[in-house]
């Protein structure tokens, strides 16, 4: 059944100006799930005015009462929690149990958010004059952009939202065009919860006719993104060129380091999971494994019987384990780096090619992938595919290991299987990721630990955790001097 969905601008479901519309699609069958504004700079700037004119008064209401508005949302969101999560699945394709996770993930932030709203803790000092006062507070920015990309439809906004209101902002918020309603119900539920009407702005539209505009805009003085590498770069320079502050979370090539002295089969498990889970679409799923010579071949045999074994399907299918990649973009590009792993002569040991037997052949399915005798610089070893393609690269010792991992522009996640103490807290030391795991996949980071990554993943910000507020906030530091007289700093007062 095909629904219409609307913008959300200023408290109000609007269609873009314009009047047109574009199409939302279950990547697994094809068929049409709902109509969505395709909205235009018009749209944009309708839904800029409306933020800036809510920050105005959201900005004064009391940071645990903005808080609590957020929470109310967390507790919806566990009410629905088995609906959202059917139509993520539908329109996304993950299978449901992970779009269940997905939506985990938001009701934690929301709990997790709305507790920030009674800390935000500044910090107070002495100041170095007498009878003067010295403290710093957070203050929030104003109108913050938030971009948003379809692997995780529900979660990743909800990092970048829940913080960025709870600390007074007001924002204009633009999903990934591959997954509109899950965006919708967010909105929909904030509003619920008691959100004013204005705080919340919801625009519907690909990222030249809605994204481009809010980053240029200069009411915007925030951007918060996730999603490729070449998008985010091109946002940065943009938006870097107009001063703003810019938080990117972008692209990974995740390793699984497996030593010699490893549990194979808990690393194969955890292998399977990382690089499959979510049909390989996450931006902290395995793509590398980086395996000791002494393990290796066992270990690629392990992982290639376990990928072929994996069962294709729709993700409301109870028996699926991998869904659907997002659309046929997607696919073809799995399709082409498979292309580029063969000319490049590493061996396909499992998978290789779509899958298009029965109904699949009216999804974008291709079959879990491993590539062995992979080069540690070859094209699949080292670039971002975003799909069920693994690539097993032989390496001699633990040394050689760390520095393959490191040797990648991206460093979002790492792990690895040992059972040495000595060599896991080396790794935990040494791995250059900005988060690293210890006999556990690269995948399933927790909301309240920081979330982010090293070199070309991003540009230096973590979301979540307890520096969540820091894309969203300014410092503000205030001396207040009760002395009655003039009191110049670093001159008066020497002793
Ligand atoms: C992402 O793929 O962009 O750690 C986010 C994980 C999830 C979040 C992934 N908690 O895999």
């Amino acid at each position: 059944m095909s629904h219409s969905f609307q913008n959300f601008i200023g408290g109000r479901w609007v269609p873009a100006r314009s009047g047109r519309t574009f199409a939302n699609l279950d990547p697994a069958t094809g068929e049409t799930l709902g109509e969505f504004p395709a909205s235009g700079p018009e749209d944009v700037n309708d839904a800029i005015e409306a933020a800036a004119k809510a920050f105005a008064s959201w900005r004064l209401v009391p940071a645990p009462k903005r808080a609590e508005v957020v929470f109310r949302a967390g507790e919806i969101i566990r009410q629905r929690k088995a609906d959202l999560a059917r139509a993520m699945t539908g329109e996304m394709g993950k299978v449901l149990a992970e779009a269940g996770g997905d939506v985990q993930e938001g009701i934690d932030m929301a709990f997790y958010a709305a507790g920030e709203g009674r800390r935000m803790h500044g910090v107070t000092t002495p100041s170095e004059m007498p009878d003067k006062w010295a403290m710093s507070v957070r203050v929030p920015i104003g109108v913050t952009g938030v971009i948003t990309p379809w692997n995780f439809p529900f979660a990743i906004p909800t990092w970048k939202l829940m913080p960025a209101l709870v600390a007074g902002n007001t924002a204009v918020f633009k999903p990934a065009t591959d997954t509109p309603e899950l965006a919708g119900h967010l909105a929909a539920i904030l509003a619920e919860a008691g959100l004013p009407a204005g705080v919340l702005n919801l625009v519907y539209g690909s990222g030249s006719q809605v994204g481009d505009p809010l980053v240029a805009d200069p009411r915007v003085p925030a951007i918060s993104f996730t999603g490729s590498t070449d998008v985010g770069l091109g946002i940065s320079s943009r938006a870097g060129a107009l001063g703003k502050r810019v938080a990117l979370e972008m692209g990974g090539k995740n390793a699984i380091l497996v030593l010699d002295d490893a549990d194979l089969t808990l690393a194969t498990e955890a292998i399977l999971w990382s690089a499959f889970g979510t049909t390989g679409q996450r931006c902290t799923a395995c793509s590398r494994v980086l395996a000791h010579q002494r393990v290796h071949d066992e270990l690629v045999q392990r992982v290639a019987d376990g990928a072929r074994a994996l069962r294709l399907g729709h993700g409301l299918d109870p028996a699926t384990q991998v869904g659907p990649l997002v659309n046929r973009a997607q696919l073809e590009r799995v399709e082409d780096y498979v292309r580029i792993g063969r000319a490049a002569g590493a061996s396909v040991v499992a998978g290789g090619e779509r899958a298009s037997e029965g109904a699949l052949a009216k999804g974008h399915f291709h079959r879990p992938t491993v590539f062995a005798g992979v080069a540690a610089d070859a094209r699949i070893a080292v670039e971002e595919i975003f799909g069920p393609v693994l690539a097993v690269v032989k390496v001699k010792d633990f040394a050689e290991a760390v520095r393959v991992n490191n040797a990648s522009s991206f460093g979002l996640s790492a792990s690895i299987f040992t059972r040495d103490v000595q060599r896991a807290f080396a790794a935990m030391r040494d791995l250059e990721t900005g988060i690293v795991y210890v006999n556990h996949g690269t995948t399933g980071a927790e909301i309240h630990l920081p979330f982010g990554g090293m070199r070309g993943t991003g540009n230096g910000h973590r979301e979540a955790g307890p520096t969540l507020l820091d894309p969203f906030t300014e410092w503000k530091s205030v001396y207040v001097d009760f002395s009655g007289r003039l009191q110049r700093a670093q001159i008066d007062n020497q002793i």
